[in-house]
């Protein structure tokens, strides 16, 4: 099979599963029935190509080509993740997952044998779109979120990870950091869609991720008093709707001011009713910039403005993927463009464990990620397929 065939059989297979047939976009939030299919088929697509999957204690799948403890390790690991945001693309995960697996399918269709084993993974939950947290999977892996703490993550039914994982058949018990299986990996690549015009703007299909903003979430809490709308003074309301115009306008006004991004996506509002007063309003803050200190200096500007403390959720410091393996995929990608991204990544987590990491990544013509109209022409995705068949040959010949 040819890199193109092979990538659109596993892209078209995975078109159906989670599709929102009114926006067009995707809900794969996990531990659903809807993660469970995608975990399914990435199973059923390891096994066809004769990989063997192992799940480490925080819940990603492994797709091991060579025995991950004898065959000559550490290994060299790509993939990335099959969730999704509410109502995101196709590509934001997924490309990266099915650009792997096609260019296992191309080494084999070469003879290639490897020096060292290979592996495809799928991190779970890389967007948080669930529980709350990023990276939860890599995160766990890791270390860097403790296993207490993520289970008892409560989605927005109230439902704990714990309960969902038990529920989707896991045990949540075995929930924890996994040393064993981060030894194993020497080198991570993830392949990712651009969420930016940088390649666009470039004129090149591939680009190599060199670094990641320092980003995080933020909960604000806006306390009210619920009341009648059509009997309530002016002067005698509690309206947390009036906090919220203020935090707002902050947002944005210090993200100006500090030369970061923020954003207001998600919002809470109990009870949510047209004619009463809000009882509570909460409010989630993505803030990301090229500083972690403007970053914590607008998440501060943003509290005095609203006369509240913001609860940090996550936040991932700065990170800086191998200098060495940026410059080898360079090398062996005709000197493709090197670029920062302001998006969270597992490849981010893992560099920050000391794992040497780095992306690709494809040309996306609008820039336009987290959104169905996100999108990668098939001659670049197919590019990318090279671009990872090109590195694996590199770094596991
Ligand atoms: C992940 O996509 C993030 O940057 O939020
Ligand atoms: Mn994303
Ligand atoms: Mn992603």
């Amino acid at each position: 099979m040819t890199a193109a065939a092979s990538f659109d059989a596993m892209f078209a297979a995975l078109a159906p599963i989670g599709r929102n047939p009114v926006s067009g976009g995707y809900r794969r939030f996990a531990w659903t029935a809807e993660d469970a299919a995608l975990r399914e088929w990435f199973a059923g697509a390891a096994g066809d190509r004769g990989l063997t999957v192992t799940i480490d204690r925080a819940g990603n799948q492994w797709a091991w080509w060579g025995d991950p403890d004898r065959d000559g390790g550490p290994a060299v690991a790509v993939g990335s993740h099959l969730d999704s945001v509410p109502d995101g693309g196709a590509y934001d995960g997924p490309l990266g997952v099915v650009c792997a697996l096609a260019a296992i399918d191309v080494l084999r269709e070469r003879g290639f044998m490897p020096g060292r084993p290979l592996a495809v993974v799928n991190f779970t939950d890389e967007e948080g779109s669930r529980f709350g947290v990023a990276c939860m999977g890599s995160r766990v892996l890791t270390g860097a979120l403790t296993a207490d703490r993520a289970r008892s993550l409560r989605d927005r039914d109230g439902v704990t990870l714990a309960e969902a994982m038990a529920h989707a058949g896991r045990a949540p018990d075995q929930l924890g950091a996994d040393p064993e299986v981060v030894r194993r990996v020497g080198a991570f690549v993830e392949l990712h869609v651009e969420q930016g015009r940088g390649l666009v703007d470039l004129g090149r299909p591939v680009g190599i991720g060199a670094a990641i903003w320092p980003h995080g979430r933020w909960r604000f809490d806006l306390p009210g008093e619920a009341n009648h709308a059509g009997t309530t003074g002016l002067d005698d309301r509690r309206d947390p709707m009036s906090a919220l115009a203020v935090l707002l306008t902050e947002a944005s006004a210090a993200a100006r001011a500090r030369e970061c991004l923020a954003t207001v996506g998600r919002l809470e509002v109990a009870p949510n009713a047209v004619n009463a007063i809000a009882a509570r309003v909460s409010a989630w803050l993505d803030a990301r910039g090229a500083s972690e200190a403007s970053v914590r200096l607008l998440v501060d500007d943003v509290a005095t403005a609203c006369g509240i403390a913001a609860a940090e959720e996550s936040f991932t410091a700065a990170t800086e993927f191998d200098d060495q393996l940026v410059g080898r995929l360079s090398t062996r990608l005709d000197n493709a463009p090197v670029l920062t991204t302001g998006a969270g990544h597992d490849a981010g987590i893992l560099a920050r464990a000391g794992i040497p990491a780095a992306m690709l990544f494809v040309r996306n013509p609008t820039g336009v990620s987290h959104s169905p109209a996100e999108f990668a022409e098939r001659d670049d995705c197919v590019a990318g397929v090279e671009a990872l068949v090109a590195v694996l040959e590199d770094l596991a010949g």
